[in-house]
């Protein structure tokens, strides 16, 4: 692409986007709390300008191009399906690019954090490494019967084990549900609805040949048992998906093998 062809592609972009800086009309008064791994630093406010199907994301992302760019966040996709540009919306964790300012404005204003329960990096992204480290704990990773020179061998959609791991399929690892859970705000070890709700899929599923393995990961301290069963993960979870009753799922399998009976 040519330079002219970036700098219209740009233009057009912005004139999508929103109005340049300085254009006059409604505002958001936009609270945006900055910090890093020593813990969180202060709050900082900027007006930013108001348009139409405005989202939360494209409000941080105005605040970075025109006000401060020093400010740092995470995005990629914009459009549901990365899970990188979660947040904290006026103490609600969120999916950025597809909350729309108009549902969470109070009184003209929100407020902007990074991720709860997480370390930070800077300002609004929050470090994911413990988050993904408990899906490795809690054995959420693959564990193949086949090689790639196997033939595919075919597999029932409408087989209810298939059904039960295809439930859980379409996580995209945004951490919301992280952030909801009060379990894991108070317990450190607690290995957290994703990492548990992907265990459970993969329990489940024909082509995973661990299955004693799972149990065993998710059965000890900070596993499926330690959950309260309130459901904020499921409240929370922006692609409707429902951790709670997979873990659910964990907890009667585990009980099952505790007490030496098979799989329901
Ligand atoms: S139901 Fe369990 S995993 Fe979900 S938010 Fe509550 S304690 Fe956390
Ligand atoms: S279960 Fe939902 S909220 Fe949790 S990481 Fe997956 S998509 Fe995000
Ligand atoms: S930027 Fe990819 S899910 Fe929001």
């Amino acid at each position: 692409m040519s330079r002219a062809m970036v700098a219209a592609s740009t233009s057009q972009r912005r004139e999508k986007r929103g109005p340049k800086v300085g254009t006059t009309g409604p505002q958001i008064t936009v609270t945006v709390q900055r910090g890093g791994p020593e813990g969180p630093g202060r709050k900082q406010q900027f007006q930013v300008p108001a348009y139409d199907n405005q989202t939360v994301l494209d409000v941080v992302s105005w605040i970075q191009q025109n006000a401060d760019p020093t400010l740092t966040y995470r995005f990629a996709c914009r459009v549901g399906m990365c899970g990188s540009c979660a947040m904290m919306v006026n103490g609600v964790p969120r999916w950025t690019c597809r909350t729309h300012v108009s549902k969470v404005l109070q009184d003209g204003a929100m407020e902007v954090a990074p991720l709860r329960n997480l370390p930070v990096i800077k300002d609004l992204a929050a470090d994911m490494d413990t988050f993904f480290d408990k899906w490795v704990s809690a054995e959420a990773v693959h564990h193949p019967t086949a090689s790639r020179d196997d033939p595919i061998a075919p597999i029932d959609p409408e087989a209810p084990e298939r059904v039960t791991a295809s439930a859980g399929i379409e996580c995209i690892n945004c951490a919301v549900c992280y952030a909801a859970c009060d379990t894991v705000a108070n317990n450190p070890d607690y290995l957290g609805p994703a990492a548990l709700q992907r265990a459970w899929t993969l329990y489940n599923d024909a082509k995973d040949g661990a299955q004693d393995t799972i149990l065993d990961a998710v059965s000890g301290k900070g596993g499926c048992h330690s959950c309260h069963s309130m459901g904020s993960c499921t409240a929370y979870c922006p692609n409707e998906l429902d951790p709670l009753s997979a873990i659910a799922g964990l907890k009667r399998a585990t009980t099952r093998r505790f007490f030496g009976k098979g799989r329901a």
